[in-house]
Formats: structure tokens, C-alpha cells, sequence
């Protein structure tokens, strides 16, 4: 089976009429799209809140649509300049690999702001109380609810003042349930699922907590949405059991 890099390096040798250093880029884009319509294609859509913005508790509305429309949505606009770049330059042979991969560097960095950012809105707007079969595997693997939140609270507040994320992650290799400490949106365990993501950037909390960040975290698990989270948890585990069957 031909792999994605031989096609597309045959697309680049294919004739004169793909030497794309010299067009522009809305013109580079085209065959190389109709070879690869799934990929670079740069048209990400920003998905609204899936909760009323004035109804969190300790979190106010300006703060999360400012969150939403500056910071995710400017994520989503900017994955797909990166996409549409990558797709021009992708076999433009006077682009060296290590400029190349400057964008790839963005690729990935948008990437995980994008999709981190979906998981955090997505999985905010609940009422706090955790329940359901991620309950009872918390505390299996935990051995109590307050166990669980007390290392995830821990992690988090190692990230005040800086940048990064907390994921409470199925691990799909090992099949365990970790915290996981993220960086920055580049940062996560390889082939885990996300199931309660927290933002630990500063604009998650500055306009309305200042530095405060431990208020911000109260306020975080006061409106976490555990319905969601136990959806994820659910469909998490059904794809461990068809990964390990
Ligand atoms: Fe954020």
C-alpha cells in the first residue's frame, strides 16, 4: 500500500504544472487538496458554549465569552491559516523541513488549544456533583471521591500563575485513570482520553479572581458537568475494549 508521504511526493513529482514555489498559495492548494481533501484543510468551525454563560456559579459571563471568543475561537482561526499554509508549502521543494516545521509546531500547538478548549467548555455548565460509573471508578481507583479531587485540586494549583491544563485522562494503553499535568496545549499523555479537562491558563481566572487561582479552581468544581464527564468515561471504555479485543 502506497503511504500518504509516497503519494505525496509522487503528486510532487507528477509534472511541471505542480511546481509550487512559484504560485500563490490559493493556487498551490488546489490539486493538492483534490489528492488529499481530508487534510490541511483549514476549516475548522467554532462550536458555541453548550451552556448559558450567565449561569455558571463563580465565573462570570464576561469572563467565560471573553475566554470563548478571544482565546478558543482565536485558536480555531488560526489552525486553519496554519492548515492552509501547510497545505501550500507541503511540496514547495525550495521549503526546507526545519521551516516546514514551524508550522508544524503550530499545527500541534493550535490543535491542542482547539480541541482542550471543545473538552473544557463541554464538560462546564454542570452542577459539581460528581455520580454515574466514573464515580464508582474514581473511587476504585482513588479509593474515594476526595482522594481523586484533592490530587486533581493539587495539580492544578501547581500551575497557578503560568500556563497548562489538568486532564483527568483514561489512559488507553494502560488502560488506568490518571491526572495528568499538561504545560501548555502541546502537552498530554499519548494515547489517553480526556475526560475532565481544567484550563490553568491565566485567562481562564484573571478578570475575575486576579492571581487568586485557588478561587478560580473552587469555582471550576462547583460547575463541572459530571453527566458529561461520565458520558466520556462510558465511551472512553467501550474504545479501550475494542482497542484491546
Ligand atoms: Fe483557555
Amino acid at each position: 500500500m502506497i503511504s500518504r508521504r509516497e503519494a505525496i511526493e509522487t503528486i510532487a513529482l507528477g509534472g511541471a504544472s505542480l511546481t509550487f514555489s512559484n504560485l500563490t498559495e490559493a493556487q498551490a492548494q488546489t490539486p493538492l487538496q483534490a489528492a488529499i481533501p481530508n487534510v490541511f484543510a483549514g476549516q475548522h468551525k467554532t462550536k458555541p458554549l453548550p451552556f448559558d454563560p450567565a449561569k455558571l456559579k463563580g465565573i462570570s459571563e464576561k469572563l467565560i465569552k471573553s475566554h470563548h471568543e478571544n482565546n478558543y475561537n482565536g485558536a480555531v482561526g488560526a489552525l486553519n491559516v496554519v492548515e492552509k499554509r501547510l497545505a501550500a508549502l507541503i511540496a514547495d521543494k525550495e521549503t526546507p523541513g526545519y521551516v516546514y516545521d514551524d508550522l508544524k509546531r503550530e499545527e500541534l500547538v493550535r490543535t491542542g488549544s482547539v480541541v482542550l478548549h471543545e473538552l473544557y467548555f463541554g464538560n462546564l455548565g454542570g452542577d459539581g456533583k460528581p455520580g454515574g460509573e466514573v464515580m464508582a471508578a474514581i473511587k476504585a481507583a482513588w479509593g474515594s471521591f476526595e482522594q481523586w479531587e484533592s490530587e486533581y485540586r493539587k495539580a492544578a494549583a501547581g500551575l497557578a500563575g503560568g500556563s497548562g491544563w489538568v486532564n483527568f485522562t483514561l489512559n488507553l494503553h494502560t488502560g488506568e485513570l490518571h491526572n495528568y499535568w499538561a504545560w501548555d496545549h502541546m502537552h498530554n499523555v499519548p494515547t489517553g482520553v480526556t475526560l475532565l479537562a481544567l484550563d490553568m491558563y491565566e485567562h481562564s481566572y484573571h478578570m475575575d479572581y486576579g492571581s487568586a487561582a485557588a478561587k478560580y479552581i473552587d469555582a471550576f468544581m462547583q460547575n463541572v458537568n459530571w453527566e458529561e464527564v461520565n458520558r466520556r468515561y462510558v465511551r472512553a471504555q467501550k474504545a479501550l475494549a475494542a482497542l484491546r479485543a
